[in-house]
């Protein structure tokens, strides 16, 4: 590691932090120094490279030095800690949602929208929301080749996007579940072993959770057009890792399923699962652990001729948040020289 980047991977300890390192391994990212920051410093390691890296508790002096800081550690943190990471020079990546609408700040997915992350103003560059990630890699294409009117989407999000303590909950609650034994509620405060959530952010005001208003404002700003109508309904099922969608879309020229298929093959970051009558579509435990977003059951909307529903799957730690935070610095770092 003689060449390369100063990175520092704030929330190491983490989920997201975890496979982020997990990623720069596999994709050989080239790095000098690794800098592993967490809440705290109290001798934790992490592994990474063949040794042990201390984690640093995060601190003005953390960044300094450091050309790329990939932050996954909440949004209070973010808001905190980014413009300090980027004041000290740092490019500066954020998985949270603390900057995601800001104007000055970027929000972006490489397929669709790299080049608006060039030079970012204020040294950061927001990861969207993993839900609107895997939804807008998929929407992309057919918004270039039939212009994209409304969107219709329900998640079926994995318990992960909850973090490594709602992990660990779920699975000792779905051990109890399956020995029939009373189900604890662990750390999230609610069962999930056996259940369908989706009250654990609401907006009052509006009876939606940010999680699907994040998807509409996410989508028309990755995708550069506020007319894309987005209407969102996110559910936590009691799936550990993995995100599922079903998705309708209405378009303003009518576009096949044929077509649709061809587009999305031969678009980046996809792969079709697509053999119904032999019961092969994307699944959650296939995509775990891998880095395509997956797409099936592409056919026409019985309800809107012309329009298209479809099936999508991506594994949201690696897509959906730290292969994606990833690949925004691959794709920038001829510019960082
Ligand atoms: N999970 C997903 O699917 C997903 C997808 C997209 C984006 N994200 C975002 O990524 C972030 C992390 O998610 P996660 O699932 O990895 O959560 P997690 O498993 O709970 O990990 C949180 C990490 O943040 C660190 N941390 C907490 N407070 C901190 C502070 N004040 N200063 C520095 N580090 C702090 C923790 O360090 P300690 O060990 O010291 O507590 C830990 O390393 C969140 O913003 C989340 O919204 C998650």
């Amino acid at each position: 590691m003689s060449e390369g980047l100063r990175v520092a991977v704030v929330g190491a300890t983490g989920l997201v932090g975890t496979e982020m390192l997990k990623i720069l391994e596999e994709r050989k990212f080239p790095i000098r120094e690794l800098v592993p920051v967490a809440s705290r410093a109290d001798g934790r390691t992490v592994r990474f490279a063949g040794s042990d890296h201390e984690v640093v508790a995060i601190s003005e002096e953390a960044f300094q030095g450091i050309d790329l800081a990939l932050f996954s550690a909440g949004g209070g943190p973010s808001k905190t800690w980014s413009p300090v990471a980027a004041a000290a020079g740092a490019l500066v990546i954020d998985n949270s949602s603390a900057f995601r609408r800001d104007p000055d700040v970027p929000l972006c997915v490489p397929e669709v929208n790299l080049e608006a992350a060039r030079n970012p103003k204020k040294g950061i560059i927001a990861n969207p929301n993993c839900s609107t990630i895997q939804m807008v890699v998929v929407l992309k294409p057919l918004h270039d080749a039939a212009r994209i009117r409304r969107v219709v989407v329900a998640t079926y999000q994995a318990i992960s996007g909850a973090g490594a303590s709602a992990v660990a909950a779920f699975r000792e609650q779905a051990r109890a579940f399956g020995n029939e034994r009373p189900v604890p509620k662990g750390a999230i405060g609610d069962v999930l072993a056996g259940d369908l959530l989706m009250h654990w952010s609401r907006d009052v005001a509006t009876g939606y959770q940010e999680e699907e208003l994040k998807m509409v404002h996410e989508t028309q700003k990755i995708l550069g057009d506020d007319s894309i109508r987005v209407s969102p309904t996110a559910v936590r099922v009691p799936v550990a890792m993995s995100h599922s969608e079903a998705i309708t879309i209405e378009f303003e020229r009518p576009l096949t399923p044929g077509l649709a298929r061809e587009i999305l093959s031969q678009a980046a970051g996809i792969e079709i699962v697509d053999d119904f009558t032999r019961g092969r579509y994307p699944k959650p435990s296939d995509a775990t652990g891998t880095d395509p977003v997956y797409v099936g059951r592409i056919r026409e909307d019985v309800g809107n001729p012309g329009g298209i529903q479809l099936w999508c799957v991506a594994d949201n730690i690696r897509k959906g948040a730290a292969l994606n935070a990833i690949q925004i610095a691959e794709g920038l770092m001829p510019l960082k020289g």
